[in-house]
This record gives structure tokens, C-alpha cells and sequence, in this order.
């Protein structure tokens, strides 16, 4: 079985599966009941001052059957004392040492922090996480994403946590930017020892029309809120495979956002995180998930070859290039396997009218030369009395895998290599070459 322990900037965890700042590290019991499940790590719900929170504060999304796709929250910080916290954490901390015990901080001023950092490194918890990403709440306090969108600022308060605590800081970082970067190299400038990245997205969820009052409803008004969930995991991923790939970030990066799954997991190390920290799918299906998740894990990893999970680590970000430098003579097209359509038409009327009309049914004629590999298969269904199925014209499709997204048949649309022997050549290439001034050059 593969080694899934890691080391984050000095903190040891047994896995790569922690626990995000949130509702499930709020309290001692939890922590230690999600250790006891699997959980490799936990980042404590933020400390700070403690606050007053609304009710109701959680708003979702919901796609068909599948719940909170999306999930919204306009919580803010730890609700509870300082004292009983850092109690829980160091009780935490001596009954699991080897687990990763990491206390997300927000405070405002640099006695403030200060003093903080003291009280919580007196607990023997094993690292900091800044949080400079919350988007609601205590960014109208001068915390949080107000800190997180201007790097200045966030440099200045990373560093005084730098200079305050003898234990690894970690900078959590807002989504809610132009360019995640940014920030990034601010904190690296402060001299933080790791990333965690996403915090919740600035979002509304919905509005109830019966109320005129966005989600979720406090009373006669709501506010903007923070999104995570599945439906953010793309976002996520994007950005820490930005970081993961700028030379200019030489730390750890703790990725977040939307992981429900193993696989999920495995493309964020994939993309360059160490360890991965988990939210909405905790607060959707309880701890027990990690048993999924490590199990997942490691299986691939054993499938793969790979010993442990740092071969896995950053294994994707070479291949995550710019635009201008991906191959323009690589060409894919559909096929649809005449066996498995059901002749819904989807992928047909898909193609007329949101791409370039190349899927046809039946006797449709085929223009000469054009190739249709799957076009002789699909009308003998037809003869033999089953449902008319379509097919591809390979010549007209552009292999922009719209039919193989629409089509609800599992396998039924795959995308094929149709190879026209042409070598790698880039937008870039082109460029360099001066096609961009020849008539047509860009286009053919
Ligand atoms: C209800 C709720 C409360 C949260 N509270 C905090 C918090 O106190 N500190 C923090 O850094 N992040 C907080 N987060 C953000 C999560 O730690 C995490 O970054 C985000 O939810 C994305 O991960 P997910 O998609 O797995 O949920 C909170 C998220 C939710 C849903």
C-alpha cells in the first residue's frame, strides 16, 4: 500500500485529508471524533474575536437529485470563547500528536495578533492558518477578504504573524481576485511557509420570490455570502494549479474547494497541492468519508505505481499550459457507438444548433471524401427495425466534444484521435512565424 504521509512545511499528517477551517472543527469533540474516523489533519474553525451569527445562514443548490451542488454561507468566525478553544486544541493536540493540528487566526490589529499567536502556540498546535479570506461579515470589518484582496496589506499582516509565531504560518487565500497570484507572492514575500487555497466565493445563492429577499433569508433582508460546494471545484483547481506552476511560489499548497472524492482529491495533488482540506462534503455527509478517500487514494496510487503520494504531486501542472502554446494540429472526433444511442437526438440538434451541424441521422447524405466510420453501422440498426441512431461526418466535426457532454448515455460518445499527421504547432509557433500576417494563416 502506498505511503499517503506527508509533510506541510514541517507538519507531519499520517494522510493528505484535512479538515478545512469550518463548521466541523469547531469544537474539540468534533476534531477528535473526525481523527478517530481517518482524518489526517484539521485546520480549527478561526479564532478571533468571538462573534454573533445569523439564523439562518446556509443557502444551496440543488441539481435534480443531487443536494448542495452549491452551498452558501454568510457565517463568520468562531461564535465561541477564546479560552475554551485553545482548552479543546491543546487537549486535541496531546491526545492525537501525530495528527496535523493547524488554528486558523483572524484578528485585527498587530497587538492583536500578537497576543493571539502566543495564547495558541502555548496549545502545541502545529501550525497557523492566516485567514484572509472570509467574503462577508469581517471583510466589512477591515478582516478577512479585505485583508486577502489588497497584497500590500496582506503582506504587512502576514508578516507580523511571521514575525510573532515560531510555529509555520500559512496564508489562506480569497478566490475573490484578478489574479490569485497577487496575493500569493505577497505572502511569499512575508515569508509564510504555506498556501491554502480557496476560501468561499462572493456569491447569492437565490432569491425568494414569495419574500423578495435573496437566500438566505434573515428576517426581511440577506447579504452576500460565500459559495463553495462541488460547483467550485473548477475554480479552486484552476488556481492552485496557477500558484502551482509560478516558479515564483516555492511553498506547500493546501487545496480546497468542492472535494467530495478521491478523485477529486488526486487531481488537486495533481495539481500541485500536498495536502487537501475538505468543507461541504464533511458538512454534507459526515466524517465517514474519509474512509472513501483514503481508500481511493490509495488504490490509485497503487494502480499507478506510485509508492507514496508525493510521486502524485504536481504529476499534472507541466501539462497545464497557456492557450497560445497548445498543439493546433491535434484533432479529435466523435463517435458515437451505434449500439449504445438510443436516437434521443441530443447530440444532433446540439450540434445544429450551438456547433457545426456534423451529426446527422439515417440516409443523410455524405458529401464525397467525407468520413462517417460509424455512419454504415448506425443506418443497419435502423434497417433492422431498431431506433434510427446517428453519426458523425469526421470531415465537418471540429471535435469541440459538445455532442459527448449532452449525450446521457454512459461511452456512447467518445472523442477519437483522428491524427492528421501534422507535428505540434502552436498559436505561438504561428506567431513567431509570421502566420498571423498571412491572409487565412490563422484560420486554416
Ligand atoms: C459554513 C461555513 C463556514 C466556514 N467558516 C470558515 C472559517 O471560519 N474560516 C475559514 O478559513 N474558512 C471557512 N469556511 C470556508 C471553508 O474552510 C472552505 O475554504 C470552503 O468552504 C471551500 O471548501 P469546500 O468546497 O470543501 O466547502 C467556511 C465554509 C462554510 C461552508
Amino acid at each position: 500500500m502506498a505511503d499517503l504521509s506527508i509533510d506541510f512545511a514541517g507538519i507531519k499528517s499520517p494522510n493528505p485529508f484535512w479538515l478545512a477551517s469550518a463548521p466541523p472543527t469547531n469544537t474539540g469533540d468534533q476534531v477528535m471524533r473526525a481523527f478517530d474516523a481517518g482524518w489526517g489533519g484539521a485546520v480549527w474553525k478561526t479564532l478571533g474575536d468571538p462573534i454573533v451569527d445569523t439564523s439562518s445562514r446556509f443557502g444551496a443548490i440543488s441539481v435534480g437529485n443531487e443536494r448542495m451542488v452549491g452551498f452558501n454561507n454568510i457565517e463568520l468566525i468562531t461564535d465561541r470563547p477564546l479560552e475554551v478553544n485553545l482548552r479543546e486544541i491543546r487537549e486535541c493536540k496531546r491526545r492525537y500528536p501525530s495528527h496535523a493540528l493547524v488554528v486558523s487566526l483572524m484578528v485585527e490589529s498587530r497587538e492583536d495578533w500578537r497576543d493571539i499567536i502566543r495564547r495558541v502556540e502555548d496549545t502545541g498546535a502545529d501550525g497557523l492558518e492566516l485567514n484572509f479570506g472570509c467574503p462577508h461579515g469581517m471583510c466589512e470589518r477591515g478582516m478577512g477578504s479585505a485583508v486577502g484582496q489588497e497584497p500590500e496589506v496582506l503582506e504587512v499582516v502576514a508578516g507580523w504573524a511571521v514575525e510573532f509565531s515560531k510555529l509555520p504560518v500559512l496564508v489562506k487565500l480569497t478566490p475573490n481576485v484578478g489574479d490569485i497570484t497577487e496575493p500569493a507572492l505577497a505572502a511569499v514575500a512575508a515569508h509564510v511557509r504555506g498556501l491554502s487555497l480557496i476560501n468561499t466565493i462572493k456569491s447569492i445563492v437565490g432569491v425568494d420570490l414569495d419574500r423578495m429577499v435573496p437566500y438566505p433569508v434573515v428576517g426581511a433582508r440577506s447579504t452576500n455570502g460565500g459559495y463553495c460546494g462541488p460547483a467550485v471545484k473548477p475554480i479552486a483547481l484552476h488556481m492552485v494549479g496557477a500558484l502551482a506552476r509560478e516558479p515564483r511560489i516555492n511553498v506547500p499548497i493546501s487545496g480546497i474547494g468542492g472535494i467530495s472524492t478521491w478523485r477529486d482529491a488526486a487531481e488537486f495533488i495533481a495539481l500541485g497541492s500536498t495536502s487537501v482540506q475538505v468543507c461541504t462534503a464533511v458538512m454534507h455527509y459526515g466524517f465517514r468519508i474519509v474512509a472513501d478517500l483514503i481508500d481511493g487514494l490509495s488504490n490509485f496510487l497503487d494502480e499507478k505505481g506510485m509508492k507514496s503520494v508525493s510521486e502524485l504531486r504536481g504529476r499534472a501542472v507541466r501539462a497545464y499550459a497557456e492557450w497560445g502554446d497548445l498543439d493546433l494540429n491535434y484533432k479529435v472526433a466523435a463517435h458515437i457507438d451505434p449500439a449504445k444511442c438510443i436516437g434521443c437526438d441530443l447530440c444532433l440538434v446540439a450540434c445544429r444548433d450551438s456547433s457545426v451541424d456534423c451529426i446527422h441521422v439515417g440516409e443523410h447524405p455524405l458529401p464525397a471524401g467525407h468520413r462517417a466510420p460509424t455512419r454504415d453501422a448506425a443506418i443497419a440498426r435502423a434497417q433492422q427495425g431498431g431506433v434510427k441512431v446517428t453519426w458523425a461526418d469526421w470531415d465537418e466535426c471540429t471535435g469541440c466534444n459538445l455532442c459527448s457532454h449532452v449525450c446521457p448515455v454512459p461511452e456512447c460518445i467518445t472523442m477519437v484521435e483522428d491524427s492528421n499527421g501534422k507535428s505540434f504547432e502552436s498559436w505561438n509557433d504561428r506567431i513567431a512565424k509570421g502566420a498571423d500576417k498571412v491572409p487565412g494563416g490563422l484560420h486554416d
